[in-house]
């Protein structure tokens, strides 16, 4: 795995957050019913740590000598997740876990693949993903369900 592979696997990571940050926040706009100050100030959260989250990810990358994505066609070229306008809290909600499952399952495949080549970008990886389970465990929580989603790897799987 050279440089380059770690930077374009770094700038897919960021499309699915710069998604993510639109999910939240048109959720958090949107958002209506009998929970609604409790279920906007958590996507408000949420999407605030996604901005973090691309961030660090541009910072690793600019390090790197690549080119944090920005645009909106490179978003595209770089994810096929799109923004879900879902009309209930529930929808939202579900959406939201759609979104964490994937984030969790594909850092914890580049952690992975970076393996011992750049530890750096891996220790930076591996934080996030410890945040993207908060989310999934927030969300679940919020549903009233103390099993959360998504399945632990077992190491070297
Ligand atoms: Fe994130
Ligand atoms: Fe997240």
């Amino acid at each position: 795995m050279d440089k380059q592979n770690i930077i374009d696997m770094l700038n897919k990571n960021r499309a699915n957050e710069l998604i993510a940050i639109l999910q939240y926040m048109n959720h958090y706009y949107r958002v209506t019913g009998q929970d609604f100050l409790s279920l906007r100030n958590l996507f408000k959260e949420l999407g605030i740590v996604e901005m973090q989250h691309a961030e660090k990810l541009a910072e690793r990358i600019s390090t790197l000598g690549g080119q944090p994505i920005s645009k909106t066609q490179a978003i595209s070229q770089f994810t096929d997740l799109t923004v879900n306008e879902a009309d209930n809290m529930h929808e939202m909600i579900d959406a939201n876990l759609d979104y964490e499952q994937r984030a969790i399952n594909d850092y914890s495949e580049h952690i992975q693949m970076i393996g011992d080549n750049d530890p750096v970008t891996r220790n930076i990886l591996e934080d996030i993903l410890g945040q993207e389970e908060e989310h999934a465990h927030d969300l679940s929580s919020w549903l009233g369900k103390r099993d959360i989603s998504f399945k632990l790897r077992a190491v070297g799987e």
